[in-house]
Protein backbone atom coordinates (compact mmCIF):
# COMPACT_ATOMS: atom_id res chain seq x y z
CA UNK A 1 0.00 0.00 0.00
CA UNK A 2 1.40 3.25 -1.31
CA UNK A 3 1.74 6.32 1.69
CA UNK A 4 -0.12 8.26 -0.45
CA UNK A 5 -3.53 6.45 0.11
CA UNK A 6 -3.20 5.96 3.87
CA UNK A 7 -6.13 7.53 5.95
CA UNK A 8 -7.02 7.98 9.23
CA UNK A 9 -10.35 7.73 10.19
CA UNK A 10 -11.60 11.16 11.85
CA UNK A 11 -15.49 11.21 12.32
CA UNK A 12 -16.96 7.85 13.82
CA UNK A 13 -20.39 6.35 12.75
CA UNK A 14 -22.41 7.68 15.52
CA UNK A 15 -20.69 11.55 14.99
CA UNK A 16 -21.22 11.82 11.35
CA UNK A 17 -25.18 10.34 11.99
CA UNK A 18 -25.36 13.23 14.78
CA UNK A 19 -24.25 15.57 12.28
CA UNK A 20 -26.54 14.76 9.66
CA UNK A 21 -29.71 14.16 11.58
CA UNK A 22 -28.74 17.54 13.53
CA UNK A 23 -28.76 19.28 9.96
CA UNK A 24 -31.81 18.18 9.03
CA UNK A 25 -33.79 18.60 13.04
CA UNK A 26 -32.55 22.11 12.48
CA UNK A 27 -33.73 23.09 8.90
CA UNK A 28 -37.57 21.66 9.89
CA UNK A 29 -37.12 23.47 12.42
CA UNK A 30 -36.43 26.93 11.18
CA UNK A 31 -38.69 25.64 8.53
CA UNK A 32 -41.84 24.95 10.58
CA UNK A 33 -40.79 27.98 13.26
CA UNK A 34 -40.74 30.76 10.75
CA UNK A 35 -43.27 29.31 7.46
CA UNK A 36 -45.72 27.06 8.68
CA UNK A 37 -48.72 28.04 10.02
CA UNK A 38 -49.64 28.01 13.37
CA UNK A 39 -51.03 24.63 14.05
CA UNK A 40 -47.57 23.12 13.10
CA UNK A 41 -46.47 24.14 16.54
CA UNK A 42 -46.59 20.36 17.80
CA UNK A 43 -44.46 19.60 14.94
CA UNK A 44 -41.97 22.44 15.45
CA UNK A 45 -41.93 21.29 19.16
CA UNK A 46 -40.70 17.43 18.79
CA UNK A 47 -38.00 18.66 16.89
CA UNK A 48 -37.01 20.72 19.20
CA UNK A 49 -36.93 17.83 22.04
CA UNK A 50 -35.29 15.65 18.80
CA UNK A 51 -32.57 18.58 18.99
CA UNK A 52 -32.16 18.28 22.97
CA UNK A 53 -31.36 14.27 22.75
CA UNK A 54 -28.84 14.90 20.01
CA UNK A 55 -27.18 17.64 22.05
CA UNK A 56 -27.33 14.91 24.85
CA UNK A 57 -25.33 12.98 22.58
CA UNK A 58 -23.23 15.12 21.57
CA UNK A 59 -22.17 16.70 24.75
CA UNK A 60 -21.47 12.80 26.20
CA UNK A 61 -19.30 12.44 22.75
CA UNK A 62 -17.53 15.36 23.41
CA UNK A 63 -16.36 13.68 26.84
CA UNK A 64 -16.15 9.91 26.23
CA UNK A 65 -16.22 9.58 22.15
CA UNK A 66 -13.77 9.39 20.08
CA UNK A 67 -10.21 11.07 20.06
CA UNK A 68 -11.84 13.91 17.56
CA UNK A 69 -15.28 14.14 18.93
CA UNK A 70 -14.08 14.96 22.22
CA UNK A 71 -14.05 18.70 23.04
CA UNK A 72 -10.76 18.36 24.76
CA UNK A 73 -9.28 17.07 21.37
CA UNK A 74 -10.52 20.74 19.97
CA UNK A 75 -9.64 23.37 22.96
CA UNK A 76 -6.64 25.35 21.52
CA UNK A 77 -4.76 27.96 23.09
CA UNK A 78 -5.03 31.74 21.49
CA UNK A 79 -1.39 31.42 20.17
CA UNK A 80 -2.34 27.93 18.11
CA UNK A 81 -5.28 30.31 16.77
CA UNK A 82 -3.37 33.02 16.02
CA UNK A 83 -0.90 31.06 13.96
CA UNK A 84 -3.81 29.20 12.77
CA UNK A 85 -5.17 32.51 11.16
CA UNK A 86 -1.76 33.87 10.24
CA UNK A 87 -1.27 30.60 8.00
CA UNK A 88 -4.59 30.96 6.33
CA UNK A 89 -3.57 34.63 5.40
CA UNK A 90 -0.24 33.32 3.75
CA UNK A 91 -1.76 30.62 2.23
CA UNK A 92 0.06 28.01 4.33
CA UNK A 93 -2.29 26.75 7.18
CA UNK A 94 -1.60 24.51 9.94
CA UNK A 95 -2.62 21.03 9.06
CA UNK A 96 -5.63 19.40 12.13
CA UNK A 97 -6.76 16.22 11.68
CA UNK A 98 -9.78 17.15 13.57
CA UNK A 99 -11.47 20.76 14.01
CA UNK A 100 -9.15 23.63 12.81
CA UNK A 101 -9.38 26.36 15.60
CA UNK A 102 -11.84 28.81 13.83
CA UNK A 103 -13.94 25.55 12.98
CA UNK A 104 -13.50 24.35 16.54
CA UNK A 105 -14.88 27.67 18.01
CA UNK A 106 -17.82 27.55 15.44
CA UNK A 107 -18.61 24.13 17.40
CA UNK A 108 -18.72 25.30 20.88
CA UNK A 109 -20.86 28.59 19.39
CA UNK A 110 -23.35 26.26 17.69
CA UNK A 111 -23.76 23.92 20.62
CA UNK A 112 -24.16 26.86 22.71
CA UNK A 113 -26.54 28.69 20.70
CA UNK A 114 -28.39 25.14 20.07
CA UNK A 115 -29.21 24.86 23.78
CA UNK A 116 -30.21 28.33 24.25
CA UNK A 117 -32.67 28.01 21.81
CA UNK A 118 -33.97 24.93 23.05
CA UNK A 119 -34.26 26.22 26.66
CA UNK A 120 -35.52 29.70 25.48
CA UNK A 121 -38.11 27.73 23.44
CA UNK A 122 -39.03 25.39 26.34
CA UNK A 123 -39.56 28.58 28.63
CA UNK A 124 -41.40 30.32 25.73
CA UNK A 125 -43.43 26.99 25.35
CA UNK A 126 -44.35 26.85 29.08
CA UNK A 127 -45.20 31.09 29.75
CA UNK A 128 -47.11 31.91 26.20
CA UNK A 129 -48.50 28.61 25.22
CA UNK A 130 -48.68 27.04 28.76
CA UNK A 131 -47.65 23.75 27.64
CA UNK A 132 -44.71 21.62 28.27
CA UNK A 133 -42.71 20.74 31.08
CA UNK A 134 -42.61 24.55 32.19
CA UNK A 135 -46.25 24.95 31.96
CA UNK A 136 -47.14 25.16 35.75
CA UNK A 137 -43.70 27.08 36.47
CA UNK A 138 -43.45 30.28 33.74
CA UNK A 139 -45.66 33.14 34.02
CA UNK A 140 -46.23 34.26 30.69
CA UNK A 141 -44.20 37.65 30.99
CA UNK A 142 -41.14 35.69 31.45
CA UNK A 143 -42.13 33.28 28.48
CA UNK A 144 -42.54 36.43 26.09
CA UNK A 145 -39.24 37.44 27.12
CA UNK A 146 -37.87 34.04 26.51
CA UNK A 147 -39.74 34.30 22.59
CA UNK A 148 -37.72 37.26 22.02
CA UNK A 149 -34.61 35.44 23.11
CA UNK A 150 -35.74 32.34 20.85
CA UNK A 151 -35.74 34.48 17.47
CA UNK A 152 -33.11 36.18 17.97
CA UNK A 153 -31.01 32.95 18.35
CA UNK A 154 -32.72 31.27 15.82
CA UNK A 155 -31.41 34.41 13.45
CA UNK A 156 -27.98 34.00 14.82
CA UNK A 157 -28.29 30.15 14.20
CA UNK A 158 -29.40 31.27 10.19
CA UNK A 159 -25.95 33.19 10.57
CA UNK A 160 -23.76 30.86 12.08
CA UNK A 161 -24.62 27.99 9.72
CA UNK A 162 -23.97 30.51 6.38
CA UNK A 163 -20.11 31.15 8.45
CA UNK A 164 -20.06 27.63 9.02
CA UNK A 165 -20.47 26.86 5.35
CA UNK A 166 -18.04 29.14 4.16
CA UNK A 167 -15.69 28.01 6.94
CA UNK A 168 -15.81 24.41 5.43
CA UNK A 169 -15.93 25.74 1.79
CA UNK A 170 -12.38 28.07 2.33
CA UNK A 171 -11.04 25.65 4.60
CA UNK A 172 -11.03 22.90 2.47
CA UNK A 173 -9.99 25.41 -0.67
CA UNK A 174 -6.45 26.16 1.44
CA UNK A 175 -5.79 22.62 3.03
CA UNK A 176 -6.81 21.04 -0.20
CA UNK A 177 -8.93 18.14 1.47
CA UNK A 178 -13.05 18.17 1.09
CA UNK A 179 -14.04 18.34 4.34
CA UNK A 180 -17.63 17.50 3.55
CA UNK A 181 -16.83 14.00 1.97
CA UNK A 182 -15.10 13.16 5.25
CA UNK A 183 -18.07 13.85 6.84
CA UNK A 184 -19.84 11.20 5.14
CA UNK A 185 -17.43 8.43 4.97
CA UNK A 186 -15.43 9.84 8.27
CA UNK A 187 -11.62 9.66 6.90
CA UNK A 188 -9.20 12.12 6.14
CA UNK A 189 -6.24 11.45 4.34
CA UNK A 190 -2.66 11.75 5.53
CA UNK A 191 -0.22 13.93 4.33
CA UNK A 192 2.99 12.71 2.39
CA UNK A 193 5.11 10.94 5.65
CA UNK A 194 2.93 11.90 7.88
CA UNK A 195 2.52 9.57 10.98
CA UNK A 196 -0.88 8.58 12.29
CA UNK A 197 -1.47 9.98 15.64
CA UNK A 198 -2.13 8.03 18.42
CA UNK A 199 -6.17 8.54 18.85
CA UNK A 200 -8.27 7.62 22.33
CA UNK A 201 -10.71 5.38 21.86
CA UNK A 202 -14.19 5.82 22.37
CA UNK A 203 -15.39 5.11 26.15
CA UNK A 204 -18.43 3.24 25.51
CA UNK A 205 -19.38 2.39 28.79
CA UNK A 206 -19.41 5.63 30.44
CA UNK A 207 -20.51 7.29 26.99
CA UNK A 208 -23.83 5.05 26.97
CA UNK A 209 -24.43 5.16 31.01
CA UNK A 210 -23.98 9.35 30.77
CA UNK A 211 -26.69 9.66 27.98
CA UNK A 212 -28.59 6.94 29.21
CA UNK A 213 -28.67 8.64 32.37
CA UNK A 214 -29.42 12.18 31.49
CA UNK A 215 -31.89 11.39 29.19
CA UNK A 216 -33.71 9.25 31.80
CA UNK A 217 -33.13 12.89 34.59
CA UNK A 218 -34.65 14.26 31.88
CA UNK A 219 -37.52 12.16 30.54
CA UNK A 220 -38.83 11.64 34.23
CA UNK A 221 -38.18 15.31 34.86
CA UNK A 222 -39.98 16.38 32.56
CA UNK A 223 -43.32 14.01 32.47
CA UNK A 224 -43.62 14.80 36.05
CA UNK A 225 -43.40 18.44 35.82
CA UNK A 226 -45.90 18.63 33.08
CA UNK A 227 -48.36 16.64 35.84
CA UNK A 228 -48.40 20.37 37.17
CA UNK A 229 -51.33 22.60 36.33
CA UNK A 230 -50.58 25.45 34.10
CA UNK A 231 -50.00 28.20 35.69
CA UNK A 232 -52.17 30.48 32.84
CA UNK A 233 -55.64 28.67 34.07
CA UNK A 234 -57.26 29.04 37.60
CA UNK A 235 -60.47 26.66 38.11
CA UNK A 236 -63.42 27.97 37.48
CA UNK A 237 -67.14 26.69 37.69
CA UNK A 238 -69.49 26.58 35.14
CA UNK A 239 -72.35 29.08 35.42
CA UNK A 240 -75.31 27.61 34.42
CA UNK A 241 -77.25 30.92 34.20
CA UNK A 242 -74.40 32.16 31.99
CA UNK A 243 -74.75 28.81 29.89
CA UNK A 244 -78.52 28.89 29.61
CA UNK A 245 -79.08 32.81 29.38
CA UNK A 246 -76.33 33.93 26.82
CA UNK A 247 -76.13 31.10 24.23
CA UNK A 248 -79.67 31.92 22.45
CA UNK A 249 -77.45 34.19 19.74
CA UNK A 250 -73.92 32.66 19.75
CA UNK A 251 -71.33 30.84 21.65
CA UNK A 252 -70.48 31.29 25.15
CA UNK A 253 -67.33 33.08 25.43
CA UNK A 254 -64.67 32.87 27.76
CA UNK A 255 -64.78 34.80 30.58
CA UNK A 256 -61.01 35.38 29.87
CA UNK A 257 -61.69 37.45 26.72
CA UNK A 258 -62.53 40.43 28.27
CA UNK A 259 -61.15 42.74 30.89
CA UNK A 260 -63.65 43.24 34.04
CA UNK A 261 -64.61 46.80 32.92
CA UNK A 262 -65.38 46.04 29.50
CA UNK A 263 -68.06 43.13 31.15
CA UNK A 264 -69.28 45.60 33.69
CA UNK A 265 -69.80 47.98 30.66
CA UNK A 266 -71.80 45.46 28.39
CA UNK A 267 -73.70 44.12 31.23
CA UNK A 268 -75.08 47.51 32.30
CA UNK A 269 -76.86 48.04 29.17
CA UNK A 270 -78.48 45.01 27.81
CA UNK A 271 -81.10 46.18 26.04
CA UNK A 272 -78.78 47.50 23.24
CA UNK A 273 -76.23 44.87 22.84
CA UNK A 274 -74.68 44.95 19.05
CA UNK A 275 -78.05 45.57 17.92
CA UNK A 276 -79.73 43.02 19.71
CA UNK A 277 -82.30 43.50 23.03
CA UNK A 278 -80.52 40.67 25.21
CA UNK A 279 -82.05 41.89 28.09
CA UNK A 280 -82.97 40.24 31.78
CA UNK A 281 -84.04 40.42 35.07
CA UNK A 282 -82.03 42.34 37.64
CA UNK A 283 -81.00 39.35 39.21
CA UNK A 284 -80.43 37.22 36.37
CA UNK A 285 -78.03 40.15 34.98
CA UNK A 286 -76.18 40.50 38.38
CA UNK A 287 -75.77 36.84 38.95
CA UNK A 288 -74.09 36.95 35.15
CA UNK A 289 -72.35 40.13 35.50
CA UNK A 290 -70.38 38.97 38.99
CA UNK A 291 -69.81 35.70 37.90
CA UNK A 292 -68.19 37.26 34.38
CA UNK A 293 -66.31 40.20 36.54
CA UNK A 294 -65.41 37.24 38.98
CA UNK A 295 -63.07 35.18 36.09
CA UNK A 296 -62.64 38.62 33.69
CA UNK A 297 -59.09 38.77 32.12
CA UNK A 298 -57.09 40.20 34.77
CA UNK A 299 -57.12 36.93 36.39
CA UNK A 300 -55.88 34.33 33.83
CA UNK A 301 -52.19 34.31 32.67
CA UNK A 302 -53.10 33.26 29.77
CA UNK A 303 -51.83 34.06 25.65
CA UNK A 304 -55.87 35.01 25.07
CA UNK A 305 -56.00 36.91 28.63
CA UNK A 306 -52.61 38.88 28.70
CA UNK A 307 -53.42 40.42 24.95
CA UNK A 308 -57.15 40.91 25.36
CA UNK A 309 -56.75 43.08 28.31
CA UNK A 310 -56.36 45.95 25.87
CA UNK A 311 -60.13 47.04 24.54
CA UNK A 312 -60.81 49.34 21.85
CA UNK A 313 -61.57 52.43 22.58
CA UNK A 314 -64.21 53.29 20.72
CA UNK A 315 -65.65 49.65 21.24
CA UNK A 316 -65.07 47.89 24.80
CA UNK A 317 -67.15 45.36 24.68
CA UNK A 318 -66.12 43.72 21.58
CA UNK A 319 -63.47 41.25 21.36
CA UNK A 320 -63.27 41.12 17.92
CA UNK A 321 -62.58 44.84 17.81
CA UNK A 322 -59.07 44.90 20.03
CA UNK A 323 -55.71 45.32 17.85
CA UNK A 324 -54.97 41.84 19.13
CA UNK A 325 -57.65 39.86 17.97
CA UNK A 326 -57.34 42.25 14.68
CA UNK A 327 -53.73 41.48 14.30
CA UNK A 328 -53.87 37.83 14.61
CA UNK A 329 -56.82 37.45 12.39
CA UNK A 330 -55.83 39.67 9.84
CA UNK A 331 -54.46 36.91 7.29
CA UNK A 332 -57.89 35.45 7.23
CA UNK A 333 -59.94 36.52 3.98
CA UNK A 334 -63.41 38.03 4.92
CA UNK A 335 -65.04 35.53 3.19
CA UNK A 336 -64.02 33.10 5.08
CA UNK A 337 -65.76 34.88 8.38
CA UNK A 338 -68.85 35.21 6.31
CA UNK A 339 -68.91 31.69 4.66
CA UNK A 340 -71.25 28.85 5.53
CA UNK A 341 -69.77 27.17 8.94
CA UNK A 342 -68.58 30.01 9.89
CA UNK A 343 -70.56 32.83 9.72
CA UNK A 344 -68.86 35.51 11.82
CA UNK A 345 -65.81 36.36 13.22
CA UNK A 346 -67.43 36.11 16.48
CA UNK A 347 -67.92 32.20 16.29
CA UNK A 348 -64.65 31.40 17.30
CA UNK A 349 -65.86 28.09 17.86
CA UNK A 350 -65.92 27.05 14.04
CA UNK A 351 -61.81 27.36 13.77
CA UNK A 352 -60.97 27.09 17.74
CA UNK A 353 -61.80 23.35 18.78
CA UNK A 354 -60.95 25.16 22.28
CA UNK A 355 -62.58 28.55 22.64
CA UNK A 356 -64.56 27.06 25.30
CA UNK A 357 -61.66 26.61 27.43
CA UNK A 358 -60.07 29.94 27.37
CA UNK A 359 -56.90 28.01 25.65
CA UNK A 360 -56.81 29.31 22.35
CA UNK A 361 -54.05 26.53 21.82
CA UNK A 362 -52.21 26.99 18.36
CA UNK A 363 -52.51 23.39 17.36
CA UNK A 364 -56.19 23.31 18.20
CA UNK A 365 -56.69 25.85 15.33
CA UNK A 366 -58.39 25.00 11.57
CA UNK A 367 -60.28 26.90 9.18
CA UNK A 368 -63.07 24.67 7.96
CA UNK A 369 -63.65 24.40 4.43
CA UNK A 370 -66.20 26.57 3.40
CA UNK A 371 -69.36 24.94 1.87
CA UNK A 372 -71.37 25.82 -1.13
CA UNK A 373 -74.43 27.85 -0.25
CA UNK A 374 -77.49 25.97 -1.41
C1 LIG B 1 -80.63 38.31 21.39
C2 LIG B 1 -79.35 37.77 20.98
C3 LIG B 1 -78.20 37.89 21.96
C4 LIG B 1 -78.16 37.51 23.26
C5 LIG B 1 -79.27 36.92 24.11
C6 LIG B 1 -76.83 37.77 23.71
N1 LIG B 1 -76.08 38.28 22.70
FE1 LIG B 1 -74.09 38.72 22.77
N2 LIG B 1 -74.16 39.30 20.83
C7 LIG B 1 -75.25 39.26 20.02
C8 LIG B 1 -74.88 39.68 18.69
C9 LIG B 1 -75.79 39.78 17.48
C10 LIG B 1 -73.49 39.97 18.74
C11 LIG B 1 -72.60 40.40 17.59
C12 LIG B 1 -72.02 39.14 16.99
C13 LIG B 1 -71.19 39.38 15.76
O1 LIG B 1 -70.41 40.31 15.75
O2 LIG B 1 -71.29 38.55 14.85
C14 LIG B 1 -73.07 39.72 20.10
C15 LIG B 1 -71.78 39.86 20.54
C16 LIG B 1 -71.33 39.55 21.79
C17 LIG B 1 -69.96 39.66 22.22
C18 LIG B 1 -68.79 40.19 21.41
C19 LIG B 1 -68.28 39.22 20.39
C20 LIG B 1 -67.28 39.90 19.50
O3 LIG B 1 -67.58 40.13 18.33
O4 LIG B 1 -66.19 40.21 19.97
C21 LIG B 1 -69.92 39.27 23.54
C22 LIG B 1 -68.68 39.19 24.40
C23 LIG B 1 -71.27 38.92 23.91
N3 LIG B 1 -72.08 39.09 22.83
C24 LIG B 1 -71.62 38.51 25.18
C25 LIG B 1 -72.93 38.22 25.53
C26 LIG B 1 -73.34 37.89 26.86
C27 LIG B 1 -72.43 37.89 28.07
C28 LIG B 1 -74.67 37.61 26.81
C29 LIG B 1 -75.56 37.24 27.98
C30 LIG B 1 -75.75 38.25 28.96
C31 LIG B 1 -75.10 37.78 25.45
N4 LIG B 1 -74.03 38.15 24.69
C32 LIG B 1 -76.39 37.56 25.00
C33 LIG B 1 -76.51 38.85 20.36
C34 LIG B 1 -76.88 38.38 21.60
C1 LIG C 1 -62.23 31.78 10.61
C2 LIG C 1 -61.53 31.15 11.70
C3 LIG C 1 -61.33 31.89 13.01
C4 LIG C 1 -62.29 32.46 13.81
C5 LIG C 1 -63.78 32.55 13.56
C6 LIG C 1 -61.59 32.96 14.97
N1 LIG C 1 -60.26 32.69 14.85
FE1 LIG C 1 -58.83 33.09 16.24
N2 LIG C 1 -57.38 32.44 14.99
C7 LIG C 1 -57.60 31.86 13.76
C8 LIG C 1 -56.34 31.56 13.14
C9 LIG C 1 -56.13 30.92 11.77
C10 LIG C 1 -55.33 31.98 14.06
C11 LIG C 1 -53.82 31.89 13.88
C12 LIG C 1 -53.33 33.13 13.19
C13 LIG C 1 -51.85 33.17 13.03
O1 LIG C 1 -51.35 32.57 12.13
O2 LIG C 1 -51.23 33.79 13.89
C14 LIG C 1 -56.04 32.50 15.21
C15 LIG C 1 -55.39 32.97 16.34
C16 LIG C 1 -56.05 33.33 17.50
C17 LIG C 1 -55.41 33.61 18.75
C18 LIG C 1 -53.92 33.52 19.01
C19 LIG C 1 -53.58 32.10 19.34
C20 LIG C 1 -52.12 31.85 19.51
O3 LIG C 1 -51.77 31.07 20.38
O4 LIG C 1 -51.33 32.40 18.75
C21 LIG C 1 -56.38 33.93 19.65
C22 LIG C 1 -56.20 34.26 21.12
C23 LIG C 1 -57.63 33.86 18.95
N3 LIG C 1 -57.40 33.48 17.65
C24 LIG C 1 -58.87 34.13 19.52
C25 LIG C 1 -60.06 34.13 18.83
C26 LIG C 1 -61.32 34.54 19.40
C27 LIG C 1 -61.52 35.02 20.83
C28 LIG C 1 -62.26 34.40 18.42
C29 LIG C 1 -63.74 34.72 18.50
C30 LIG C 1 -64.09 36.01 19.00
C31 LIG C 1 -61.59 33.90 17.23
N4 LIG C 1 -60.26 33.75 17.52
C32 LIG C 1 -62.21 33.59 16.03
C33 LIG C 1 -58.85 31.60 13.20
C34 LIG C 1 -60.06 32.05 13.68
Amino acid sequence: MSNKKQKIRIWDLPTRIYHWLQLLVVVGALLSGFFAPEWWLGIHVWLGYGLIALLVFRIAWGFFGPEYSRFSSFIFSPKTLISHIKGIKEGKPLHFFGHNPLGALMIFALIAVLLGISLSGLINLGGVENQGALAGFVDYATGDIAGKVHLFLAFALIAMIFLHILGVVVEGKISKSNLTKSMIDGDKPLLEGEKAPILRPTLFVPAILSIAGIGLILVVGSVSMSKVPASGFIAMPISQTYQSECSDCHIIYHPSLLPKNSWAIMMDDLSEHFGEDASLDDETRDIIANYLVRYSAENWDSEAANNLLLVDKEKPIQITATAYWKLRHAKIDEEVFKSKPVRTAANCEACHSDAKTGRFADENISIPKPKKQP
